[in-house]
């Protein structure tokens, strides 16, 4: 079974209004914990993970956050680098890094390519300067395709964008507008998410408060089948509901092991980790992580063991969304009886002993596992 690293970068510049990441701008952590002593807890988990999984080759590193950026190209590089002499790298390791469009420069980009970085990841969202305001993003959107340009030259192969869609204020022109924009950079991999606001952040205040209305359900489906028909008709094919790559080698492999309950650690404050079928997270706060590695213990604050029946659903949960289907064999009877129902709908199709979404069904995915769970 492939084995993914996940490492956390808890720190951003600023903090993006929808944003609920566990991350921390430097007057949120109010001097707690430091970012220049960050590379070495996060090495020092490491070691520790390998203490526990011996000597088990590592298939893919994602490094995520936060803003990894923010952190000197150097320290992601020794952590890429304690991954490997500890466990050992596969020789085909896929290791991502996100990335702010603001936070790169050519300089660093080739840094992390001769580093051992294979694919970044850009936080791009919109390229419509309102949109972004209402998002408080701070790049300017001509920041994309440069950084973009920069990676390519730095030699990374693997290039992909996140956009959002649905934002407040976004009409489908701007929309179209953000989906031609991702395109002209000639990205290898879009990861499209519609707008979750989330409880507690400053956009759910303003959305409560009746500042900005509440993304509308047909807006985000108009929305989203814009996106699927432009991005196939530039040659990115949809692999996972929210996610089109180029080709197989395009598709994120590390998100993959998510989604097909591989084994991953996930290194860094708050990070959850699967490894067969326990699952664990660690302390939330950078001070409380610091405090354990310092001490020299485990940053684990709990985990659970998934029993058959656990396992069974969220493998209904995460295979239904991929493009290869979910085989049948998961659902229990209950399931299968409802299957001719949702076909009858055109909401999945049949291939093989496999079940696959069809185009409305990805609109209405969630409604579809309800259906094969319950
Ligand atoms: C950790 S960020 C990517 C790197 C970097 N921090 C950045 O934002 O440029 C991961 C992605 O999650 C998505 N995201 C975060 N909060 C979201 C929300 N409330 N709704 C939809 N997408 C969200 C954004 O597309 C973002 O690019
Ligand atoms: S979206 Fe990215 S840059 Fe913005 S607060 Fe969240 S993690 Fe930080």
């Amino acid at each position: 079974m492939s084995l993914g690293f996940y490492v956390h970068v808890p720190f951003c510049r600023v903090r993006c209004g929808y944003c609920d990441f566990n991350t921390y701008t430097a007057t949120e952590l109010g001097g707690g914990a430091s970012q220049a002593a960050y590379a070495d807890q996060a090495i020092a988990e490491v070691r520790q993970a390998a203490q526990v999984l011996g000597h088990r080759r590592v298939d893919t590193v994602f490094v995520g956050g936060g803003t990894p950026t923010l952190l000197p190209s150097a320290d992601l590089i020794r952590m890429l680098h304690a991954i490997d002499e500890e466990l050992g790298l596969a020789d085909d390791a896929e290791v991502t890094t996100e990335a702010n469009p603001d936070s790169v420069t050519p300089e660093s980009l080739q840094q992390l390519r001769q580093g051992g970085f294979t694919r970044v990841s850009f936080g791009m969202q919109s390229a419509v300067p309102h949109v972004l305001a209402t998002l408080d993003r701070t790049h300017d959107p001509d920041r994309v395709p440069k950084a973009v340009a920069w990676a390519r030259e730095a030699g990374f192969d693997q290039v992909s964008l996140d956009l959002i869609y649905g934002t407040p204020g976004e009409s489908v022109a701007d929309w179209r507008a953000s989906l031609e924009a991702a395109l002209a950079c000639g990205p290898d991999h879009v990861s499209a998410y519609s707008l979750i606001v989330e409880d507690g952040t400053a956009l759910a205040r303003r959305v409560r408060s009746g500042e900005l209305p509440m993304p509308d359900e047909d807006d985000l489906a108009d929305k989203y089948l814009l996106a699927d028909e432009l991005l196939e008709a530039a040659g990115l094919h949809w692999y996972e509901v929210s996610n089109w790559a180029r080709d197989d080698a395009s598709r994120c492999e590390h998100n993959r092991i998510y989604w097909t309950s591989g084994d991953w650690w996930g290194v860094g404050p708050g990070a959850h980790s699967h490894v067969q079928g326990r699952r664990w997270w660690n302390v939330k706060h950078p001070r409380a992580y610091a405090d354990r590695i310092l001490a020299g213990s485990s940053p684990e604050l709990d985990s659970e063991s998934l029993d058959e029946a656990t396992r069974r659903v969220e493998r209904i949960l995460l295979e239904t969304r991929l493009a290869e289907g979910l085989s049948s064999g998961v659902l229990d009877d209950a399931g299968r009886s409802r299957v001719p129902a949702l076909v009858r709908r055109g909401l999945v199709t049949e291939v093989d002993d496999r079940l696959v979404l069809t185009r409305q069904g990805r609109l209405l995915g969630d409604a579809v596992v309800r259906e094969l769970v319950s």
